[in-house]
């Protein structure tokens, strides 16, 4: 029993550090409501025509445009100094948590 207990134990453990591989949505939310809200709303349908929405995206198009704003490869001024102040680690977790997002909502 007292194997069992210390296999399970460990199991659990290594699942929980596997996770920490993987985007993390929570952390993605929490960046999403200090940068990006004020432009793309909080759940990235944006409030005003300006600004894309991004809610509902694919995760790997949203990770793309984010990496191509910080190499310059696409090209806007605004985005360019978002971008560039994002880690490798941001752009996938806000990446995650806006792919996350229902895109259909129309307004608040
Ligand atoms: C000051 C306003 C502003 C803020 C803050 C802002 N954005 Fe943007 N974002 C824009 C504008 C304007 C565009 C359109 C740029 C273009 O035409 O390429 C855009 C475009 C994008 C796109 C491309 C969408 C598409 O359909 O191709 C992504 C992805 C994006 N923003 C993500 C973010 C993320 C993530 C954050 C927070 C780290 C953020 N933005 C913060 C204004 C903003």
């Amino acid at each position: 029993m007292k194997n069992f207990v210390i296999a399970a134990v460990s199991g659990a453990l290594l699942l929980v550090s596997g996770q920490g591989m993987a985007a993390n949505i929570e952390a993605g939310k929490k960046k999403a409501a200090e940068v990006c809200a004020a432009c793309h709303g909080p759940d990235g349908n944006s409030p005003a025509p300006a600004f894309p929405k991004i809610a509902g995206q694919h995760a790997s198009y949203l990770e793309k445009s984010l990496n191509e704003y910080k190499s310059g490869v696409r090209k806007d001024p605004i985005m360019a100094g978002m971008a560039a102040a994002l880690s490798k680690e941001d752009i996938e977790n806000l990446s995650a948590y806006f792919a996350s997002q229902s895109g259909l909502k129309t307004k608040y």
